[in-house]
Formats: C-alpha cells, sequence, structure tokens
C-alpha cells in the first residue's frame, strides 16, 4: 500500500473553512487528506468528500487518535466515532496522534488497539506520528504481522530530522513530513526564494520539489484555492543537486510541534 505523495494537511482549519478547503483540495486534484480527532474538523472533511462527488476509494483518508483516546478501553470506540463523522466506513490510514497515552496504557498497549482497529476493518492500515526510534523499536513486538506504514513527522529545511529518517527508511516505515513550510516561515528564508526565483516558481513549490527530492510524503495545508493549486504543481518541480544541498544546508534543529507531553526527540 502507497501513500500518495502530498495530502492536504487540515490542522488549524475549522468549520466552513475547513469544509470549503478540503473540497477545493478534492476539486484541484488532492487525493490524500489528512485530519485528527483533536483538529475538530472530521465531519466537515467527511462533507467535503461527500459533496466532492469524488468516489471514496479514489481518496486516502488518515485520521489519528488522540492522547486521551489510547487506553484500551476507549481506543476502537474513538475510531467509530471518527469514522461517523467522516461518513466513512473505513480510513485508509489511521495514526495514534503522540506517543502520549493516558495513565495506565503503554505505547505497546495503545499500538496493539491499533492493530485491532485494523483487524476490525476500521482502517486500511496503521501508523504512528510522533515517534522517536526507541519508541519504535518498543512497540515492534505488537507489530509482528501487521508493519507500520508511515511515521509522521515535522520535517521542513529548518528541522530536516535525518537521525529519525534514516531509521525510517532502513526499517520500511514511511516518513510523512508535516509542517512542510514551517508553516509559513521558511517560505520568506533568502536561500529557498533565491531557488524558487531560478526556477520561476513559488517559494512553498520549491519547498515540495524538496521534499519529493528527499522521498517525503508531504502534507501542507492552505485556506486559500491560489496556494493549494499551487502547491499541488510543486510534485512536478525538480531541483538541481547543488539547489537540494543548499536547503539540506539550513537545518538548524528549530521544532514547531512540541507540546508538554512530547517525547524525548532524536
Ligand atoms: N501529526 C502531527 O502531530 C501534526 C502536527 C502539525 C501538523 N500536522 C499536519 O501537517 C499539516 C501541515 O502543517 P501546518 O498546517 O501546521 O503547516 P504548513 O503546511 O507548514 O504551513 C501552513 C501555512 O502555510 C501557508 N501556505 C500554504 N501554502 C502557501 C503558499 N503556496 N504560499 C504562501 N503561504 C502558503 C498557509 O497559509 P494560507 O492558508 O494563507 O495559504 C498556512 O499559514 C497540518 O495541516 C496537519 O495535517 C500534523
Amino acid at each position: 500500500m502507497k501513500i500518495p505523495a502530498m495530502g492536504f494537511g487540515t490542522f488549524r482549519l475549522e468549520g466552513d473553512v475547513a469544509y470549503q478547503s478540503v473540497l477545493t483540495a478534492l476539486r484541484a486534484g488532492y487525493r490524500h487528506i489528512d485530519t485528527a480527532q483533536i483538529y475538530g474538523n472530521e465531519v466537515e472533511v467527511g462533507k467535503a468528500i461527500a459533496d466532492s462527488g469524488i468516489a471514496r476509494s479514489e481518496i486516502f483518508l488518515t485520521t489519528k487518535v488522540w492522547n486521551d483516546n489510547l487506553s484500551q478501553e476507549k481506543f476502537v470506540t474513538s475510531v467509530k466515532t471518527s469514522l461517523n463523522k467522516l461518513a466513512s466506513d473505513y480510513v485508509d490510514l489511521l495514526l495514534i496522534h503522540w506517543p502520549a497515552p493516558p495513565k495506565g496504557t503503554s505505547l505497546l498497549d495503545a499500538t496493539q488497539s491499533l492493530v485491532k482497529a485494523k483487524e476490525q476493518g476500521l482502517t486500511r492500515a496503521i501508523g504512528v506520528s510522533n515517534f522517536t526510534i526507541a519508541q519504535l523499536e518498543a512497540i515492534k513486538p505488537a507489530l509482528t504481522d501487521t508493519p507500520l506504514l508511515t511515521n509522521q513527522v515535522e520535517v521542513h529545511p529548518y528541522l530536516t530530522n535525518l537521525k529519525l529518517r534514516a531509521y525510517c527508511q532502513q526499517h520500511n516505515i514511511t516518513v510523512t513530513g508535516y509542517m512542510p513550510f514551517a508553516v509559513g516561515k521558511v517560505l520568506k528564508d533568502p536561500v529557498v526564494t533565491s531557488i524558487a526565483k531560478a526556477h520561476n516558481c513559488t517559494p512553498a513549490q520549491a519547498i515540495i520539489a524538496w521534499t519529493q527530492a528527499n522521498h517525503l510524503i508531504t502534507i501542507p495545508s492552505s485556506t486559500k484555492a491560489k496556494n493549494i493549486e499551487a502547491n499541488l504543481a510543486g510534485l512536478s518541480i525538480k531541483l538541481t543537486s547543488t539547489q537540494l544541498a543548499a536547503i539540506d544546508q539550513l537545518n538548524c534543529n528549530e521544532r514547531i510541534a512540541t507540546p508538554d507531553f512530547s517525547p524525548e526527540w532524536d
């Protein structure tokens, strides 16, 4: 099973903005939508998918189980609630959102519940998000028959996350890089803007091209039709090895998503 190279991110998108943005993305050609229980927009994502007229089987839909729902008692029920909201019988990919289960639940327990959700047909594939190398190792005993499709983690030019990416590559776990634009910050970087100018493309398209050259699944978010469409077109841009190296060199380990329940990062 393969994840489409570019998905549409929906963090911070609420209500009608979430609905309109997802609908615009689907009409523009996106076939991969990334949501989560905590985003509070599963209903709007489901409605946009239904109203798009695109067959559900053509769309790759991901949701993520929130920390409070990681206990064995709550996990599968919470996934069924998500499916109701999404108006879908299944998701394509179900992720543990953060390695931060409630007291009394281990990461291994949560992973066993994730596998159970797959066995019950609630998702086609499973994965995790924000897991470190040590945590990926710790949950291995629960994954003897069901591989992890992805680890979704923060990756952008200011946080290249190379150690974790190398581990995932060695273990056949696709990396989905979230916040590819560092929420807009890297789009103003002079190195990125000059590379974009040389290619006659936008800084966002240059970053998308960088993610593709690095074999990352990317899930940028936008509320504007112009940006949503242009970002997708970034998939066909090829940067030179010198340009790719110049973007790699921007890494300064600047992490944006660091809630107080974050793990000890690699
Ligand atoms: N697993 C996790 O824990 C986790 C954590 C964070 C995020 N995520 C996922 O990753 C997705 C992406 O992250 P993100 O939304 O935080 O940040 P992002 O995609 O790096 O940046 C989004 C920002 O970039 C702007 N933007 C997008 N395209 C643009 C363009 N072509 N030109 C100029 N500005 C542009 C958007 O503004 P406009 O609306 O004005 O275009 C928005 O402010 C999320 O939506 C979510 O699905 C996952």
